[in-house]
């Protein structure tokens, strides 16, 4: 299997490039909710150390992380992302080593006691996603724990259509039944079309696509959910309505 970007990523640098120019959420500083996830993460791994970051974004949770006292490596494609997280990084008098590379090319280092991919989890094929999870397995410290945000394909199915309107572009969620992936699509002010597409998988989908990767799921408990009917993000769902689980993955 080759080991380069997937054929049909080259969406990947100015989708999120558009999503952060029409929204800032890459260029932001980090949310309560960043620091909330670092302090919890502490809480959960009182012995770990070194983190890996994929998909870092803007470097709000890498920093964050750092701020709790984890060795932060964090990997991430965009180099404006870089340079955002370079910037907090500053701002907030902490130290880490950002990394502007492609995760399924990149040699980030490690052991890792922890590698962490927030929100991003699913935009290749399974195969894409297969390769991603052996890079992981390589880089986890034999006691180590890889943590994904993995979208559920239930929350996506129902909420395929939704549309948000803002002064400045529209954004319109959908579900591709045959693929089994949510997409995400943000009209510009010029009326153009932007979308990103990621992979739904249940914890039992999950399994079937770790078998051969060097990881099995230790644990997997439900996330956040946002309420489309009144507007408003709930951190922790129950498995009916969750948008995302948290799978654990552990070195078989
Ligand atoms: C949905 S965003 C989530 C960003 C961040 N984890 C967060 O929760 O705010 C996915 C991120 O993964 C990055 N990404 C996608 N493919 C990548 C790859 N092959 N290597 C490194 N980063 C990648 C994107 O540039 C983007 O910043």
């Amino acid at each position: 299997m080759s080991s380069s970007t997937p054929p049909g990523s080259g969406w990947i640098v100015p989708f999120y490039d558009l999503q952060d120019r029409l929204t800032g959420c890459y260029s932001a500083p980090p949310h309560a909710t960043h620091v909330e996830a670092a302090r919890r993460l502490r809480e959960q791994y009182p012995q770990a150390t070194r983190l890996l970051e994929l998909g870092a974004g803007g470097g709000q949770f890498a920093v964050s992380a750092a701020a709790e006292g984890f060795a932060v490596t964090a990997l991430e494609l965009r180099a404006a992302g870089v340079s955002h997280m370079l910037r907090l990084a500053r701002e907030q008098g902490v130290t880490l080593s950002a990394v502007q590379g492609d995760f399924y090319t990149a040699t980030p280092g490690g052991p890792f006691d922890l590698v962490a991919y927030w929100d991003g989890f699913g935009i290749g094929s399974d195969d894409d996603q297969r390769r991603l999870l052996t890079r992981i397995s390589g880089w986890l410290a034999p006691q180590g724990h890889a943590l994904l945000d993995i979208y559920t394909p239930w929350y996506w199915a129902s909420h395929a259509g939704y549309t948000r309107h803002t002064d400045t572009y529209t954004q319109v969620y959908g579900f591709d039944r045959a693929a089994c992936r949510m997409t995400d699509t943000y009209v510009d002010p010029s009326g153009q079309r932007h979308s990103q597409s990621l992979r739904c998988y249940s914890p039992d989908d999950l399994r079937r696509l770790l078998a051969g990767t060097g990881l099995r799921l230790a644990r997997a408990e439900p996330g956040g959910m946002f309420d489309t009917g009144t507007g408003t993000w709930h951190p922790q769902a129950d498995w009916a309505s969750c948008m995302t689980f948290q799978a654990v993955l552990v070195p078989e």
